[in-house]
């Protein structure tokens, strides 16, 4: 079970891939209800939030995840999910940030239920800002903390988008959390 694996790394494991910082103030307020989904031990969340943004809250399946994060930065709202139904209203949040959460959900109707989930939540005209990784050619593979990743085709990432308006799309290079290449596809989409 992934949720399982990911408990288990949850107290040593460091998230590295960049949200991007610049577009985000660009089209986000700082009184905006933002949600990041699968938010780890809230990495994310606290960027924004030292960059001044004021509504945030972050959830993830891994309790473990949860705990780390409410230990070491208490400051933040942090909490526990259902893995594809969360317990938020219809149209709550302005802005909604998936970083690195689809690229450790291999299947591909798992990923459709949590692009839906996050339409019911996020306002009609709200944005996704979505970072995962990509490949040339679609690679499903065991990390070396025994978790499955999926890197997908930018194009097959798109296409799950397909509710949403594209702002920005970027592809850019970086770093595995074992300092491999790889490369990532940066993302905002305002939804329709
Ligand atoms: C690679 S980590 C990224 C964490 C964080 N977004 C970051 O970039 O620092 C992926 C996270 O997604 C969480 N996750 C996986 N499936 C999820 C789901 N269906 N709903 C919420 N969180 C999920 C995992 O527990 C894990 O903490």
């Amino acid at each position: 079970m992934q949720v399982e694996a990911w408990n288990s790394v949850a107290q040593q494991i460091n998230f590295n891939l960049e949200v991007d910082q610049l577009s985000f103030r660009q089209h986000v307020a700082f009184d905006s209800p933002i949600l990041d989904y699968g938010c780890g031990y809230g990495r994310v969340c606290k960027v924004l939030l030292e960059q001044g943004y004021n509504n945030i809250i972050g959830i993830d399946t891994s309790p473990e995840m949860i705990k780390r994060g409410n230990k070491i930065n208490p400051e933040l709202s942090l909490i526990e999910s259902n893995d594809t139904k969360t317990k938020f209203l219809n149209n709550q949040f302005g802005t909604i940030i998936l970083c690195a959460v689809l690229t450790c959900v291999p299947e591909l109707e798992k990923k459709e239920k949590i692009i839906a989930e996050i339409k019911r939540i996020l306002k009609p005209g709200g944005i996704l800002h979505l970072v995962e990784f990509c490949c040339d050619s679609d690679k499903t593979f065991k990390s070396n903390f025994g978790i499955t990743m999926h890197h997908q085709k930018p194009n097959e990432l798109i296409n799950i988008l397909k509710s949403f308006q594209k702002m920005k799309c970027e592809i850019f290079e970086t770093e595995t959390m074992n300092g491999q290449k790889a490369k990532a596809m940066s993302y905002f989409g305002r939804l329709k």
